[in-house]
């Protein structure tokens, strides 16, 4: 529900922004559109018959087995795209590459946390993923069967994303820093019946101890008939006798090859949990043809994938940028795909740029809260090591602040490089509003362009579109092909929060405006999602979790800026009437909260107070706390609250 005033989230910084950055020469040159107006054409013929735009790029950057009959339906919020057709994923990303001159081109090349690096030719991914798929089967999965996938970013996460791709199995990613209990809840919901994981990760020179998360949440989940475990750290880890199975060993035992298996385009691809604003994250799914030639063609001419690219997007596989950005996007295009297992600054906060000049990175994609990160570590870093390789650098996940764009582009990459900022989400797939590199003009802190089909508008809340650059809700204005077509097992939910808000529009959550140009401003979430380090986190989700605490009577979560990363988490709480504020009892409701999401929503600041302020009707008023928390004072309107009284006790706590 959208019930923040678009001011509370309006950035000055970036009202104030007006500097303009012109495309790079050298780059312009060898992009794959000649201009500006190029651009425009196709973006107007795209909008004008969308459906014909969308097919004619099928045809041109997929591999169909069966062609479709019709492109487009679209009935009770439910689309269908490129209907009759069967085409398979992993196909895609890879007997087509190995039936091809790029049999022996580095599909992968990955570096551990120690040191370790191994690089898999796409005929050794492929060999690899097929004997994956045939593990898959032996275990009596067919298509439509679910696989969660809880690892460390290691190969072999990847392995099993298009191992499933290739037998039709429906895979579910959950981000290795989620707790045990987040892992059970997305088990449970989506009903997955193996689970791929690994005795542990590197980060930060510890062992992240995956295996015993894994069997904590297994404890509580009744659809895991086995596990597969890579061996990974060499942890000591119990093997269940009759469920679990190691990946090296069973593996072994498989046949070496396994078909791609034709999917219908609407065919089930992943489940993917992301934060709403209630406490029980959303399940996005999203099919097989309509994503994938998102992300194809996004990362094709966003990205300017060329054949001698050595691309590194920094997400782990675990988020929509991963899947996007990391697997299929880059290996649908046939591009070589860097990938990193541990922290960025282990062992040493050079880690990034040392690997940047070792592997001859091209491209970067990360996240502003790393960027903020570096500048906070010093040029020293960076300015150690070669980066010459660098010739594009993108940003996703929040919006970028102009002094982390001009620092990117300064000392990251030379001025040289462009800076593709892109606007997305899960639900959206894959990148929506970015800049075509080398053919349009960037401004510090706006995504710029929207991409070819989509028809992004800024509406007020009665619907009617906001004026000249009047802030207002981000909203697309037709259905795409690689939107996520449902929350799973919830498609009433997934009308209501995407459809319904404003009715015939799909509705981003995300507050924006355009300036007199046309770009976009993304202004950030407009609903009770907060952004942290580019991961969204729901305000309800991180309250319901704290209200198990045994001491807690009442919680309410609240955003505020921070410097680093975008967000940070303030938890007002009053406790049960028996209960006593004590030393340990902050750090103990920190380790219970992060012990039922995840290491993410550990709170920045918890507030004890006797009271929180709450409307006639009882609802939190969240706006005042959020006022409070970031500006320490509380100006705006108290007219609706039901206890003034609240207000001089919060008022005196935070003195405190
Ligand atoms: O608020 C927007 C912000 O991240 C949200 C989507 O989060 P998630 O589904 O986790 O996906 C993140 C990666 C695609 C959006 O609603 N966001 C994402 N990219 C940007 C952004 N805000 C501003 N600028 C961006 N480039």
């Amino acid at each position: 529900m959208a019930n923040n005033e678009l001011a509370e989230v309006s950035i000055d910084s970036l009202l104030k922004e007006n500097r303009k950055f012109l495309p790079n020469k050298k780059f312009s040159e060898n992009y794959i559109l000649k201009d500006y107006n190029t651009y425009k054409r196709m973006y107007n013929s795209s909008i004008k018959d969308p459906k014909k735009f969308w097919e004619k790029m099928a045809a041109t950057h997929l591999v169909f087995f069966k062609k479709w009959r019709s492109v487009f339906k679209w009935k009770d919020y439910k689309a269908e795209w490129f209907i009759g057709a069967t085409l398979n994923i992993s196909y895609n990303c890879l007997d087509r590459h190995v039936n091809s001159d790029r049999k022996n081109k580095a599909a992968l090349i990955w570096e551990g946390e120690p040191g370790d690096v191994k690089t898999y030719t796409y005929q050794q991914l492929y060999s690899e993923v097929m004997i994956c798929a045939n593990m898959l089967k032996s275990l009596g999965l067919v298509a439509g069967d679910k696989a969660a996938i809880y690892m460390p970013l290691i190969p072999e996460a990847m392995i099993a994303m298009l191992a499933c791709t290739r037998i039709g199995v429906v895979h579910t990613v959950v981000f290795g820093g989620f707790s045990s209990n987040s892992l059970r809840d997305r088990i449970q919901d989506s009903g997955c019946k193996i689970l791929f994981t690994a005795d542990g990760g590197f980060r930060k020179g510890s062992v992240v101890k995956m295996k015993e998360m894994a069997d904590e949440a297994l404890l509580e989940t009744s659809t895991i008939k086995n596990v597969i475990v890579v061996k990974r750290t060499s942890e000591k880890v119990n093997m269940k006798t009759g469920r679990d199975l190691w990946w090296h060993e069973y593996s072994a035992k498989q046949a070496k090859v396994c078909e791609a298996i034709p999917l219908s385009s609407e065919h089930p691809l992943f489940i993917l949990y992301t934060s709403g604003t209630t406490g029980k994250p959303k399940g996005l799914l999203h099919t097989t043809a309509g994503y994938l030639l998102g992300a194809t063609v996004t990362t094709k001419y966003l990205f300017d994938i060329k054949e001698t690219d050595i691309y590194w997007c920094t997400a782990d596989v675990g988020w929509i940028t991963g899947h996007s950005y990391v697997v299929y996007g880059p290996l649908s295009n046939g591009a070589t795909v860097f990938m990193y297992e541990g922290a960025p600054t282990f062992p040493e906060p050079d880690r990034f740029w040392k690997m940047i000049s070792d592997h001859k990175v091209t491209t970067l994609y990360t996240a502003p809260t790393a960027i903020r990160s570096f500048i906070r570590l010093g040029n020293e870093y960076p300015l150690k090591h070669d980066l010459s390789s660098l010739r594009l650098l993108g940003t996703v996940g929040e919006p970028i602040n102009p002094e982390a764009w001009i620092w990117y582009n300064e000392v990251i990459g030379k001025k040289k490089c462009p800076i593709v900022d892109t606007w997305w989400q899960t639900e959206t797939g894959a990148a929506m509003i970015a800049p075509f590199p080398g053919i349009m003009a960037t401004k510090p802190g706006s995504a710029t362009n929207p991409f070819f089909g989509i028809e992004p508008v800024i509406l007020k809340k009665d619907g009617t579109k906001a004026k000249g650059n009047e802030g207002g809700y981000l909203c697309i204005k037709n259905p795409w092909p690689y939107m996520a077509r449902t929350i799973y097992g919830d498609h009433d939910r997934y009308k209501k929060t995407y459809w319904k808000e404003i009715e015939g529009h799909y509705f981003t959550g995300d507050g924006a405006h355009q300036d007199k140009e046309g770009y976009f401003w993304i202004m950030g979430r407009v609903d009770d999602v907060i952004n942290v380090s580019g991961h969204r986190l729901g305000t309800m989700e991180i309250e319901s979790a704290a209200v198990h605490h045994p001491s807690i009577a009442e919680c309410a979560v609240v955003g505020r800026p921070d410097p680093i990363k975008g967000q940070g988490i303030v938890a007002f709480i009053t406790l049960k009437k028996s209960e006593k504020v004590n030393s340990h009892l902050k750090e103990d409701i920190s380790k219970f909260i992060v012990k039922e999401i995840g290491t993410l929503a550990r709170p920045d600041d918890i507030r004890f107070t006797e009271a929180l302020p709450k409307t006639r009707s009882g609802k939190i008023m969240r706006r005042l706390l959020r006022e409070l928390a970031t500006t320490g004072v509380i100006k705006g309107d108290t007219t609706t609250l039901e206890d003034f009284s609240v207000l001089e006790k919060l008022r005196e706590k935070d003195e405190d």
